[in-house]
């Protein structure tokens, strides 16, 4: 994939538009769960800044449905954004305000802005072309820098891209960078860990690794839908031999099988827990086969909001060779499917 770089554009007094994913948990006093989101952005938006540019971002939060609802408001973001990034942050109430222009010329150049969620439109789903033009019209130039929602063909997204002359972020270029190389040019032996739930969004990416993988881990609850549905594989993929917690986790047979097969693996790609492992004890198989990885010497990869909760609980985020932002993203990538928010980038 030949992105078009930010490196590569003229930033110098530009007004430029950052899609950025914000779409992050929060807790039950409003702060931020996954931060590993948001500061994903930081390189770029300091890299705009040192460049001459003015920074607005722009991004979704949550489903409201195409209506302005204050709990899915991202002011509420605001002070996490401003510590995580390390810039002050001025929020606009309306991603189409017809003062952002003005508000982008009167920027410090220690300040960005917010723009309000994108999806209280919902022009933005169905990537209205008007839509975009006006989304575009404060702006001279697009950064994308949310690779976990480049699988949408949303106005924000690709929509904007078209309009206006666009470039992949830094933190995009990485995950492109790193998910290519386990697509098409793993270090073998290779093994895939698949698990979580629903097994038909899963199934393309086990066909896919059955291709190119030596061997394809299922734990989960896609693991107990698959033996239920009797779905064939081939030999490369290994369900489990024994379940625990009535099949809320795989059994102790199972993980040894696994961590045998990870201890010896060069590539690693995991995506989805091994039970419900938001509630102890069924949380034994993950925390055991994060371990394994952790322990093995091979090149690994994890994506996605279980994954990155996953490895924030048990103080692993600096454990794992390269950390994906994308759940969705990362599954549609890594099976080769069209992903709208990058074919607009590629030259
Ligand atoms: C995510 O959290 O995976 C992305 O932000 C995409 O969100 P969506 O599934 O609501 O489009």
């Amino acid at each position: 994939m030949n992105l078009r770089k930010v490196q590569d554009a003229d930033l110098n007094e530009k007004k430029v538009l950052v899609r950025v994913d914000f779409n992050v948990s929060l807790d039950e006093s409003g702060n931020v769960k996954e931060e590993f989101k948001i500061a994903a952005a930081k390189e770029t938006v300091e890299y705009i800044l040192s460049q001459g540019g003015k920074v607005a971002l722009v991004s979704h939060f949550g489903r409201p449905g195409g209506q302005a609802k204050e709990e899915f408001s991202l002011e509420q973001l605001v002070n996490d954004a401003e510590r995580i990034l390390g810039v002050k942050i001025k929020f606009v109430s309306d991603c189409l305000d017809e003062n952002i222009a003005r508000e982008l010329e009167d920027l410090q150049d220690d300040e960005i802005l917010l723009l309000e969620n994108v999806r209280f439109y919902a022009e933005e789903e169905s990537n209205n072309s008007e839509f975009s033009k006006k989304m575009a019209t404060p702006f001279d130039v697009f950064v994308s820098e949310a690779f976990s929602v480049c699988h949408r063909d949303q106005s924000s997204v690709s929509g904007v891209a078209k309009v206006l002359p666009s470039f992949a972020g830094l933190w995009l270029q990485k995950e492109v960078k790193n998910l290519e190389k386990l697509r098409n040019n793993p270090e073998y032996p290779a093994v895939a860990i698949i698990g979580g739930a629903k097994i038909e969004t899963k199934l393309p990416l086990i066909r896919k690794f059955e291709e190119n993988y030596d061997h394809i881990l299922v734990g989960g609850k896609i693991a107990n839908e698959a033996i239920d549905q009797k779905i064939e594989f081939g030999e490369k993929v290994i369900l489990p031999v024994d379940f625990a917690q009535d099949r809320f986790d795989i059994g102790s047979e199972t993980i040894e099988n696994f961590e045998k097969i990870i201890s010896g693996a060069r590539t690693i790609v995991w995506n989805g827990p091994m039970g419900k492992f938001e509630e102890k004890p069924y949380n034994t198989g993950t925390k055991k086969i994060l371990q394994a990885i952790i322990e093995s010497e091979a090149f690994s990869v994890m994506g996605g909001g279980e994954s990155v909760q996953i490895l924030e609980e048990n103080g692993a985020m600096d454990k794992i060779s390269f950390v994906s932002t994308g759940g969705g993203a990362m599954l549609d990538f890594l099976s080769s499917q069209s992903m709208p928010g990058l074919d607009v980038l590629n030259d």
